[in-house]
């Protein structure tokens, strides 16, 4: 287990603001830290802005006519709001968008070679480091001559980890990895995410829906509603907190509500008391 107050932090998102098309605000003041060598649950439901913040990190909202308006955003005590993305996967910060994006024509090897492309330290290490992936995901060793486009949904966020590894990355930004894919693979995906981290040493910054796993395999998570962090803590005692159960764990029979309102509701009726 990772003890919080020691570890040193990679990533420090201080307080950021994003716009889309100059008008919508999405994110309204989101801060998180990221230490070295653990695993970040970003959590919240729809639209909560969990996309929104990995793309600010990895400056990926250019293209989706977003910005960061406010705050900043620091890896290892430098800047890099302004960085490219390549130049932040040099960094070794690299991002596995929601979705999973493969490249279909390609076959799975192709494209997890795909991913070493930054990388300047010859065909012997990237040779190896194929290895590892294929030591972390059998699956994909089996399906190394498919074409990407023809395998399951779970090979394909496989392969898409896997490509992410092939930079040698030092922390992963990972979107919605239990998307559109059946529980006993999910837990799959985890268990793998899991044994990189420990294995390799590499920290992840993993947004997702899915409360009840996410927080079974990371150490610290913030829960985001509407643009706002609401709640952060130790995954441990998040699991245990009687808002996160009723709210996010589906340990109550009332339906989703949101954070906000149960405080304003309980601040009423203190209110009133
Ligand atoms: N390109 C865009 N232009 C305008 N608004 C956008 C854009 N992308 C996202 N949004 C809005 O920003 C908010 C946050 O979206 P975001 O995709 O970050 O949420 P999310 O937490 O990742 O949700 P999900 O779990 O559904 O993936 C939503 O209200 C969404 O409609
Ligand atoms: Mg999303």
């Amino acid at each position: 287990m990772l003890d919080a107050g020691r570890t040193e932090t990679l990533l420090e998102v201080n307080n950021i603001e994003v716009i889309y098309n100059h008008v919508i605000l999405v994110l309204k003041g989101v801060s998180l830290s990221v230490p070295l060598g653990g695993i970040t649950a970003l959590l919240g439901g729809n639209g909560a802005g969990k996309t929104t913040t990995l793309k600010a990190i990895s400056n990926l909202l250019h293209s989706e006519r977003g910005e960061v308006t406010k705050g900043s955003i620091v890896y290892r005590g430098e800047r890099v709001q302004d960085l490219d993305p390549a130049a932040l996967v040099r960094k070794g910060v690299i991002q596995v968008m929601e979705g999973r994006h493969c490249f279909g024509h390609l076959t799975i090897e192709e494209n997890l070679l795909t991913g070493a492309f930054t990388r300047r330290d010859g065909k012997a290490a990237i040779e190896r480091d194929l290895e590892m992936v294929y030591d972390y995901f059998p699956r994909l060793k089996e399906r190394r001559k498919s074409q990407a486009g023809y395998t399951s949904g779970g090979e394909q966020q496989m392969c898409a980890i896997g490509r992410a590894l092939m930079s040698r990355p030092e922390t992963v930004l990972l979107d919605e990895p239990s998307m559109g894919l059946a529980p006993q693979l999910v837990e799959q995906i985890f268990q793998i995410v899991k044994a990189v981290n420990e294995g390799e040493g590499v920290s992840f910054l993993l947004a997702e829906q899915n409360t009840n796993v996410a927080l079974r395999y990371a150490h610290y998570g913030y829960i985001l509603e509407s643009g706002r962090v609401v709640m952060d803590g130790l995954a441990a005692d998040l699991r245990e907190n009687p808002d996160v159960k009723e709210f996010y764990l589906g340990m109550s029979d009332d339906g989703r509500k949101s954070f906000r309102d149960v405080r304003s509701y309980r601040r009423r009726k203190r209110w009133l008391a």
